[in-house]
């Protein structure tokens, strides 16, 4: 059976597309296994030190499946959303940074993952928003704790309330994406980031990655206390050796990840 997540490799950085465009790559409780399924391969490869996330077509993601959803009873909604949760909580706890690529639509669960991702790079055509409201429901993949948090909580507010769409110029602004590239440039320029990522030490960028994502969660002192022990870790490791004798013998490091 053919998956609705293309994975493609090259050298050490993984591309997931998702795939289901005649839907504008609505996530079904298939597309989210298959979601789920791709990043446990990343998680499993070893050799994986960055990824990029796209779709298909005009849309990123246009949310979740509405057909899906609309005839689920409370238990069978409560159980997708801990699914969508779970699945982007995978993404957030890969080793490697992710880069969601937004190439059209990312709405609802579309934008939701994209907040899972590291970092959002998003085509000029990208058009964000979390229009659940208009369906009667929240947002359920974690749009209500990461947009937020990624935005602040007043123009968060301000967009699942009214459950806006806004374009990409406008998710630059509020510093929901990172930068805007013409449609053409933006896969190259994921790739461009993800390989530069990919050349420096992976257990570093990995530490770094870990650091923010569990210390923006918790007081500060003891965010810095994670921080002063994962910078110890460093010295100990081959890559840390390598980084700083290039430098002082005026070469290129070449990282193990060890
Ligand atoms: N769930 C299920 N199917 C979806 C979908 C979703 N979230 N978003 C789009 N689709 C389907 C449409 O039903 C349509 O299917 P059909 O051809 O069988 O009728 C197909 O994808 C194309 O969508 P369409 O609405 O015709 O495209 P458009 O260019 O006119 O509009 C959007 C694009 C994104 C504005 C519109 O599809 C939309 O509003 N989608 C829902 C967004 C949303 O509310 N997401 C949050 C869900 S919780």
């Amino acid at each position: 059976m053919t998956s609705f997540v293309e994975v493609t490799h090259d050298g050490h950085v993984s591309t997931l597309t998702i795939n289901r465009p005649d839907k504008l790559n609505a996530l079904s409780q298939e597309v989210l296994s298959d979601l789920s399924a791709a990043i446990e391969t990343l998680a499993t490869k070893g050799d994986v030190r960055a990824a990029v996330i796209t779709g298909t077509g005009k849309a990123f993601v246009a949310g979740a499946d509405i057909a899906a959803m609309k005839n689920m009873t409370e238990a069978e909604g409560r159980a997708f959303g801990v699914l969508g949760h779970e699945v982007f909580a995978a993404i957030e706890n890969l080793r490697c940074p992710v880069i969601a690529a937004v190439n059209g639509f990312a709405l609802g669960g579309g934008c939701e993952l994209a907040l899972a991702c590291d970092f959002i790079y998003a085509s000029s055509k990208a058009k964000f928003g979390q229009p659940e409201v208009n369906l009667g429901i929240i947002p359920g993949f974690g749009g209500t704790q990461r947009l937020p948090r990624r935005v602040g909580s007043a123009l968060a507010r301000e967009l699942i309330y009214t459950g806006k769409m806004i374009n990409a110029e406008e998710a630059l602004r509020i510093g929901l994406a990172n930068a805007v590239f013409e449609p053409e440039e933006l896969l190259p320029a994921a790739a461009k980031t993800a390989d530069e990522i990919a050349g420096k030490g992976p257990l570093a960028v990995a530490a770094a990655k870990r650091l923010i994502r569990d210390g923006v969660d918790v007081p500060l002192p003891e965010a810095n206390r994670l921080e002063q022990a994962a910078f110890g870790e460093a010295f100990a490791t081959e890559d840390q050796r390598e980084g700083m004798g290039a430098f002082l013998d005026k070469r290129a490091p070449v990282f193990k990840g060890a």
